[in-house]
């Protein structure tokens, strides 16, 4: 069986090594934030000012020029240019490492950092600087409605039904950097299970969730990731090789 349909999952793992925090690990994200606190609507609700200042910093550290795509996020966006199939990239990071390294068929299925939303008329634009409580929303004028374009929990995934209808149809899901601890995206392996998919994953260390693959390979994404890559084109080449150059 040859990996022409591929969905890949990416989590935090995948961008630590570009300098951005994870959450769970050893000095992650929540161990000095409560969750309730900055990733809820309710706690938006009880302290906005809180919650900009969370994302305003993680916003400047992004822009800041050290932060930049590592060789997992080029050799993802490498497997999407050279696959004769095609390759759907879910991440639940709201960087923008994946876009800067040249991916483009890409879902942000918990935001993006980069973006700000009018919580009174859903209208999206384009942000780089901080974002206020006091800032006014370009599309509908009004003052003190503007929030991260992140996903909270609670909230709604995006592209969910673009996500599933992919995965319920994939050859290969590989699943990159992610502790599998938050669902829907700790549910995807099982879908592309059911799907007849070969599932693999790719972290640092085993996970909780490493039994339901078929592989996991572990090790740092910027040294394990290009050679998996590789590997899956390698493949895809060979399988087109042997059906003498058919592209079925
Ligand atoms: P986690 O912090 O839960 O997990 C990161 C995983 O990456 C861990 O399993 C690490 O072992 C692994 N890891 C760390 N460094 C790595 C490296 N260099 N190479 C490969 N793997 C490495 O982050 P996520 O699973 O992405 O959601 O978290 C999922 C969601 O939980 C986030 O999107 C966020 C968070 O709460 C929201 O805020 C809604």
């Amino acid at each position: 069986m040859n990996d022409r349909s591929i969905v890949v999952l990416t989590g935090a793992g995948v961008s630590a090594e570009s300098g951005i925090d994870t959450f769970r690990d050893l000095g992650g994200l929540w161990e000095n934030h409560r969750i309730e606190d900055v990733a809820t609507p309710e706690g938006f609700a009880r302290d906005p000012d809180l919650v900009h200042s969370f994302y305003n910093l993680r916003r400047r550290k992004l822009l800041s020029g050290a932060v930049q795509p590592n060789p997992a996020h080029h050799a993802l966006a490498r497997l999407e240019r050279e696959l004769a199939g095609d390759v759907l990239l879910v991440t639940q990071n709201i960087d923008d490492l994946h876009e800067r390294a040249g991916s483009r068929n890409l879902v942000h299925m918990h935001g993006e950092l980069l973006k700000a939303r009018c919580g009174a008329c859903e209208a999206l634009r384009a942000v780089s600087g901080d974002i206020a409580r006091t800032d006014v929303c370009h599309h509908c004028g009004r003052a003190g409605t503007m929030r991260p374009h992140v996903v909270w929990f609670g909230e709604m995934p995006t592209d969910m039904d673009r996500i599933v209808e992919r995965l319920a149809r994939c050859d290969l899901f590989v699943s990159i950097g992610t502790s599998g601890q938050v669902y829907p995206a700790a549910g995807f392996v099982d879908i592309a299970r059911r799907a007849g998919a070969r599932t693999v994953e790719l972290n640092l260390d085993p996970t909780d969730v490493s039994d339901a693959f078929e592989e996991s390979i572990n090790g740092p994404a910027t040294e394990t990731v290009p050679p998996f890559v590789d590997a899956v084109l390698q493949r895809e080449a060979q399988s087109t090789t042997t059906r003498g150059g058919r592209r079925d």
